[in-house]
């Protein structure tokens, strides 16, 4: 089968990204993942520039394809960070928490491939309003932070409103998520939770275990009453922080401040310590479908498989 000319241009075999994930998606990921065919995106996260430019250098020692990095756009470091991936040539860009507009142009005269994360069918359309190259629709279904959208009912009104490439994000895992994704209208997915648990993912056992061992109504979703809702695995840190926030909210002056404190740091606790105490094990509704640690090659390779199978048939 195929790919879509934008995956050629690329040099990828598969027409599958690996999300960028803070914390989660390091250079060592990303590498193997681009090295096997894929596109490998590292979360950058609060990173600063030179953080950034850490993973980005682990990441080139690997391999020499391709490869992306995502940008939060709310990181106070945010001029840095892009300040580095135009030094150091990355492939793509993909962005999320905010407006990328102001940074289209300089990243585009970097010949780097700009791809926001939009969670409706308006952001959609203002992205592709400001001249970005493609955008990756995702639904609530995923690990980290969501929107109000699940994938099948975005991705295809996504597809109809646009004129430039849709890559559909949410709920995939394997070869039938992503036959459902081109059937949809997409050029192809996005998946994070996937690669959560595969050889060369550096994050804690722990966490590791928490999405082999998870079903699929293992996920909650925290800090929806703070405006950032977020979907984890079920655990202590979890429930007693949607306590804590149910709490708050009902009160005259919330107290937002210790939430957030609580908060901040829960991802990087988990993925560097595994703390189920305080840790954020951020994962997908599809954790329930991952219940295997491959190579991210065989990973590509099996899904793959399964998707052309199915679509050729
Ligand atoms: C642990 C984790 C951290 C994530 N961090 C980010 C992030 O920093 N920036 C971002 O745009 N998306 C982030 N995501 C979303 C992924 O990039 C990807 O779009 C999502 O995981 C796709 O849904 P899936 O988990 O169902 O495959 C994160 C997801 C997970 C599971």
């Amino acid at each position: 089968m195929e790919l879509h000319p934008f995956y050629q241009e690329l040099g990828l075999m598969y027409p599958i990204f690996q999300g960028g994930m803070a914390w989660a998606a390091d250079g060592k990921l990303a590498a193997a993942v681009s090295k096997a065919g894929g596109l490998g995106i590292i979360g950058s996260g609060h990173f600063t520039g030179e953080q950034t430019r850490e993973q980005i250098k682990i990441a080139k020692k690997i391999t020499n394809k391709p490869f992306g990095v995502n940008v939060m756009l709310l990181n106070r470091h945010v001029e840095d960070v892009l300040d580095v991936i135009i030094e150091e040539g990355v492939a793509v860009v993909t962005t999320g928490a905010g407006n990328p507009a102001q940074y289209v142009e300089r990243l585009h005269k970097a010949h780097i491939k700009v791809i926001p994360v939009v969670p409706s069918v308006g952001l959609a359309k203002m992205m592709e309003r400001i001249g970005v190259d493609a955008v990756i629709a995702e639904g609530l279904e995923s690990g980290g932070h969501i929107g109000k959208l699940t994938t099948l009912a975005l991705v295809p009104q996504v597809v109809d409103a646009l004129k430039i490439p849709v890559i559909a994000a949410g709920g995939i895992a394997d070869g039938r998520g992503v036959a459902a994704a081109l059937m949809l209208g997409a050029i192809g997915v996005q998946m994070g939770t996937r690669f959560l648990t595969v050889k060369e993912s550096g994050i804690h056992q722990n966490y590791k275990n928490a999405v082999l061992k998870a079903k699929d109504v293992d996920t909650l979703v925290t800090g929806a009453y703070l405006g950032h809702a977020a979907r984890v695995l079920k655990n202590r840190m979890a429930k007693n922080f949607i306590k804590l926030e149910k709490a708050e909210s009902v009160k005259a002056q919330p107290d937002m401040e210790t939430l957030e404190k609580i908060g901040n740091g829960a991802l990087r606790r988990a993925v560097l310590e595994g703390d189920p105490e305080h840790g954020s094990f951020m994962a997908g509704e599809i954790a329930g479908l991952v219940n295997d640690e491959l190579t991210a090659s065989e990973v590509l390779e099996q899904i793959w498989t399964q998707t052309t199978s199915l679509i050729v048939q």
